[in-house]
């Protein structure tokens, strides 16, 4: 991978922040993106657009044909069984609010569901809204104090067989930690517990093959592929997607209406109320190919090489703690430094044109687990440098210099 060649498909990289050149540390909020992605959704909106489904017309022929083809290169892409399997969202948010509403609604007092003490807000208030909705229980599994799912534990709270979903990220946010999604599949099915995994990060950084995870559900969302906001993914097998009832209700999810009644149209549609990102579904499709002509094995090597270098080098700040130590990392490094506070140098990073993201990055248990109410977090993408990390790591020095 030729990272100077990568760089130069992203135009924003070439930008000044406050007179500096930008550094961009915060992929896992969302990443930038390619001429590729930006020139295709340009494209399709200059020549080829028109609503879907609908129309007889040419125009929304076409815009029909690459909103399928889109949803055809995500099915190969997660190694789905079928295109159907694929829902079309506006992101991972509302691909677990689309499970937790549809597939919870089959769910009954008695029966449980569990997530993990490392969840995204997006991975658990849809499971606290179904509990108080339905009685279902919501069950949470601890970490360890390295930051990885308690494996004994996340088994205790499946033996007694009434969790009929786990609902896990294949990555946290903010620890970078990479679960071990195949093994908590097993525990869960040995359970006779459904799982779904959150993707939103872990997709990124990996291949991901539905088939060989052994999953129920797996959520992603564009626009931390490199492709747009305001589209994400639920892929779900089949079975379970026929028997769901549909999340939303409108135009395009109907076979029949009457003032008496509606009948619901086969999946996908059936999940897909009302006009969708078409131009973002063709602009994800346009990402993927992009990611996968990259090739996961170069973006896995240079990011783990990242992840390293940036291990070495932030814990020589002087007074910095790197934030948990997981037995396996992605492209994410949450830290924090005494007498400082993350909302501090995150401020004063940006003076010097460096983004990062500081706060509780939308997992308040998860810090109040860890002890904290805040940290820095810088987070790698393909086109991230070691000189931006060392940077980095010099101007928290200065930083550092500053506040004692
Ligand atoms: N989930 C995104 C993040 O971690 C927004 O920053």
């Amino acid at each position: 991978m030729n990272i100077d060649e990568i760089r130069a498909q992203f135009p924003i990289l070439s930008a000044k922040v406050h007179g500096k050149p930008l550094v961009f540390l915060d992929s896992a909020a969302s990443a930038q993106k390619p001429d590729v992605v930006i020139d295709a959704m340009s494209e399709m909106m200059r020549t080829q657009y028109a609503n879907i489904h609908r129309g007889l017309h040419w125009m929304s022929e076409r815009a029909t044909e690459a909103y399928e083809a889109a949803r055809s290169r995500v099915a190969a892409f997660l190694g789905a069984s079928t295109r159907d399997e694929i829902v079309f969202t506006r992101n991972s948010t509302e691909a677990i609010n689309l499970v937790s509403y549809s597939f919870g609604s089959l769910l009954k007092p008695g029966q449980a569901v569990l997530i993990s003490e490392m969840e995204h807000h997006a991975n658990l208030v849809p499971w606290q809204m179904l509990r108080d909705r339905t009685g279902v229980e919501l069950r949470v599994t601890p970490i360890t104090d390295g930051g990885d799912i308690d494996l004994e534990a996340y088994r205790q709270h499946l033996s007694d067989g009434k969790v009929a979903l786990v609902a896990i990220t294949h990555m946290s946010n903010v620890l970078g930690t990479v679960t071990p999604a195949e093994e908590l599949v097993a525990i869960a099915h040995d359970a006779g517990a459904k799982i779904l995994l959150d993707g939103s990060q872990a997709v990124v950084h990996r291949k991901v093959d539905v088939q060989k995870l052994g999953a129920d559900f797996y959520t992603f969302t564009g626009h931390k592929l490199y492709g747009p906001t305001g589209i994400g993914v639920l892929w779900a097998r089949r079975e379970l997607l026929d028997a769901m009832p549909p999340f939303m209700g409108g135009g395009d999810m109907i076979s029949s209406v009457t003032f008496e009644k509606s009948v619901w149209a086969p999946i996908p549609a059936k999940f897909e109320a009302g006009t969708p990102a078409i131009v973002e579904a063709v602009g994800l499709g346009t990402a993927i190919d992009w990611v996968e002509s990259v090739g996961y094995e170069a973006i896995g090597a240079h990011e783990a090489a990242l992840t390293a270098h940036a291990l070495r080098v932030l814990p020589e700040v002087p007074g910095l703690s790197v934030i948990g130590k997981p037995k396996e990392r992605g492209g994410v490094v949450s830290f924090i430094m005494e007498d400082v506070h993350p909302h501090d140098i995150a401020t004063l990073l940006d003076r010097n044109g460096i983004a990062v993201r500081a706060g509780h990055h939308c997992a308040e248990p998860l810090m109040r687990r860890l002890g904290l109410t805040a940290t820095a977090r810088a987070s790698f993408g393909v086109y991230t440098t070691e000189g931006e990390i060392d940077l980095l790591a010099e101007t928290l020095r200065k930083i550092r210099q500053f506040f004692i």
